[in-house]
């Protein structure tokens, strides 16, 4: 019999971390907070084809590879499946569809093996990365958040609480990375195509800043952002003036970037906290990364930045919430159901 409420908390657990929200089937091991294997597994260059991610090639693509990304996580680790602790997995938010792929894996795992089932909010994933970038590190902190589902400042009080400081009330950075992506004639996945673009590009044009309402509150909105940048093309293409996509590019990207580093800075020292973290797939950006680590330098305050492939979907970041599920006993039932949003609380 399978009693989610009935298991003993090791301080040191191995746990496993399947993710399966988006495009990328991943999966991690970790030992505490050390890292023994991180695999992925990406659909993105057929969701290339298509100019964005298909949800049932998606799906079809993490029924193919989910087996295969454990068995290989599990080969790197050097261990076997009996030696796994815990088993920690995204239950949302995300595509549905792919969600229950990775979903169902673990149960039968978890259940198999009779150890903890952890059902990880993709979001707590992308704030607890930062747990395996600096193993010392410990609430409270400031973090920034910026996804292509989510953009948020947040006070991460402790291992289960973060209170939203500032967010966006439309459209994710990421999800307007990818918008502007299309209007430049960009490639999938936008993001750091945008990053490469804005190469050798000049921020001179003038567009409206992400940051809408501050003071008690921050309010960004990427949503209008999008909407100058797109107005900016058209206006230029109407009067047979060539758009320079590098200056676009670079434009936007400041626009976009720039006030979410410096609100997550002031945030901080407003709050008097020493430490920032960052997560999330627009915190793969280098220009984000550069002037975050900069403004941080110049006011003394310690930044912790989960390395690239650590910001966008990964395993690790799944399992790392695990474990601070796992340590403080809040084991999921094997009823638990995949769910396309779940509120930043849960
Ligand atoms: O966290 P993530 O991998 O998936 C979600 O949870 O949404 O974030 C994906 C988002 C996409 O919108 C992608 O364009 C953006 O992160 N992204 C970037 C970069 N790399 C990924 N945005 C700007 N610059 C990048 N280098
Ligand atoms: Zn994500």
């Amino acid at each position: 019999m399978y009693r989610f409420t009935d298991f003993k908390i090791k301080s040191e657990p191995v746990i496993l971390g399947i993710e399966s929200s988006c495009d990328e089937t991943a999966c991690a091991i970790i030992r505490g907070r050390r890292i023994l294997a991180d695999r992925i597994i990406s659909s993105a260059d057929t969701q290339a084809l298509y100019g964005g991610v298909v949800p049932e090639i998606a799906s079809r693509a993490h029924t193919d590879a989910v087996d295969r990304v454990v068995s290989l996580a599990l080969e790197d680790a050097g261990l076997k499946s009996g030696d796994i602790d815990g088993v920690a997995v995204t239950y949302g938010a995300g595509l549905l569809g792919a969600l229950l792929v990775g979903l169902s894996f673990a149960k039968s795992f978890a259940y198999a093996l009779n150890v903890p089932l952890m059902a990880v909010n993709h979001i707590r994933g992308h704030i607890a990365a930062a747990y395996l970038e600096d193993v010392a590190l410990k609430p409270p902190f400031i973090t920034l958040l910026a996804s292509g589902g989510h953009t948020a400042i947040l006070h991460t009080k402790d291992y289960s609480d973060s209170e939203v400081l500032g967010s966006t009330c439309d459209d994710a950075a990421g999800e307007a990375f990818d918008k502007v992506a299309r209007v430049l004639s960009l490639p999938y996945p936008g993001g750091p195509n945008v990053q490469k673009m804005a190469q050798g590009g000049k921020a001179n044009i003038p567009l409206p800043s992400a940051l809408i309402r501050h003071g008690d509150g921050m309010t960004f909105s990427y949503s209008g952002l999008k909407t100058a940048v797109i107005n900016y093309c058209h206006t230029q293409e109407q009067k047979g003036l060539q758009v320079n996509r590098h200056d676009v590019a670079a434009s936007f990207q400041k626009a976009a970037i720039d006030p979410l580093v410096q609100k997550t800075v002031e945030s901080a020292l407003r709050l008097g906290l020493d430490t920032v973290t960052a997560g999330g797939g627009v915190v793969a950006n280098d220009y984000l990364r550069e002037s975050l680590s900069a403004l941080c330098e110049r006011e003394g305050i310690k930044l912790v930045l989960p390395v690239k492939r650590h910001c966008t979907d990964n395993g690790c970041m799944i399992a790392a919430e695990g474990l601070n599920l796992y340590l403080s006993g809040r084991f999921s039932p094997l009823s638990v159901n995949a769910k396309a949003a779940i509120p930043l609380k849960q």
